[in-house]
């Protein structure tokens, strides 16, 4: 990390705004560009791992998920969903789906993507939602892949430096999109990324990324004065040019409404999103039941999405999202970090 020209790692952002041409992007400014893959399968990641390489010879890194431990879910899992269920059965029926009978199917790509990157390595991995094992950790670092793990708080910062990983991405509590809590049920953990930063400091002397409402060239400066090697951003370039973000994202962004909140309401985990009206039909109904909620909100959510209805699909958002800009992603890049 502490030879990027710029210390910026361009968040992975799964679900459509991450691209091979956004990961290449900020690779070709001198920071770390991302592929996402927590949603893809192994030939999926192998077809955006080849266009990013067309597109750069600098260092990348690709992000997964880790999967859930089944246990984390409630005993009444199953009651649960079936009332959330109902609650979103009449929406549904707009679009024509059958939410309440709908099966819900679980898709397991994580060891075959895992396996894809030990015979096809990668320059960074990134772990979200948990940390692999240890014997996990070191494969990947046989193949001279550098290993991170997002954490959102000092113990499980700990779990991962203990597993031996090589950094850590430090996630804030103002971050878009999801956090990565590593147990479904944990709740956020409030403190404020300028708090969090010497709380992970002081369990371990792994170097750090740092991401989560960054807003400005101010904002990054003070979080590299704490000592970080660099700092994530995601937001800032989800209305870029190179970002697949959907046009329903992008006009929830561009929609006036000033306030996101963090909400498990379209995926059972806990993700700061726009507070459109899905969020604030749903938000106090959603059950912390995970995968399941994401596969069962994915088919609506995908309709809306069709539909442009920014209202109702995840607009993934940090708190600093009225400082995005639409531009070219070296542009927003140059911006932030004054070059
Ligand atoms: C649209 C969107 C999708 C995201 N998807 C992922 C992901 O796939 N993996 C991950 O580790 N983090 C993901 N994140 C979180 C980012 O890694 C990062 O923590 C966050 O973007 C930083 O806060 P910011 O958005 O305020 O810059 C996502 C964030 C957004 C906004």
């Amino acid at each position: 990390m502490d030879d990027l020209e710029i210390p910026l790692v361009g968040a992975p952002m799964a679900g459509g705004p991450s691209t091979p041409q956004l990961a290449a992007a900020v690779s070709n400014t001198g920071g770390l560009g991302m592929l996402a893959a927590g949603y893809l399968n192994a030939d999926q990641l192998a077809e955006q791992v080849k266009q990013i390489r067309e597109l750069t010879d600098q260092p990348f890194g690709v992000n997964l998920f880790c999967p859930a431990d089944p246990n984390d879910n409630p005993a009444n899992a199953e009651a649960l969903l079936q009332d959330y269920r109902l609650a979103l059965a009449p929406l549904g029926r707009e679009y024509g789906l059958d939410i309440l009978n709908d099966e819900i199917v679980l898709p397991d790509h994580f060891h075959s993507l895992l396996d894809w990157l030990l015979a096809n390595p990668v320059p960074v991995v990134t772990f979200t939602f948990g940390c692999p094992s240890a014997e996990q950790i070191e494969r990947l670092q046989a193949v001279s892949t550098y290993v991170g793990v997002t954490v959102t708080n000092p113990q499980d910062a700990a779990l991962a430096a203990q597993a031996s990983v090589d950094f850590l991405c430090v996630q804030g509590p103002d971050a878009g999109g999801h956090q990565s809590t590593f147990r479904v049920q944990d709740e956020v953990n409030q403190l404020p990324l300028s708090q969090l930063v010497p709380d992970v400091q002081a369990v371990t002397n792994l170097p750090l990324i740092a991401g989560g409402g960054v807003g400005s060239n101010q904002d990054v400066r003070s979080l590299l004065a704490l000592g970080v090697e660099a700092v994530q951003v995601g937001t800032l370039l989800l209305l870029s040019d190179e970002a697949g973000t959907s046009q329903a994202h992008r006009d929830a962004l561009q929609s006036g409404i000033a306030e996101t909140q963090l909400t498990r309401a379209f995926t059972g985990r806990p993700a700061r999103a726009i507070v459109n009206d899905f969020v604030t039909e749903f938000d106090a109904l959603a059950p912390a039941v995970y995968p399941q909620m994401h596969y069962l909100t994915a088919p609506l959510r995908a309709k809306a999405k069709e539909a442009e209805a920014w209202q109702r699909v995840n607009a993934w958002a940090g708190a600093r999202f009225s400082q995005t800009q639409t531009d070219p992603t070296a542009k927003i890049i140059s911006t932030l970090f004054g070059t």
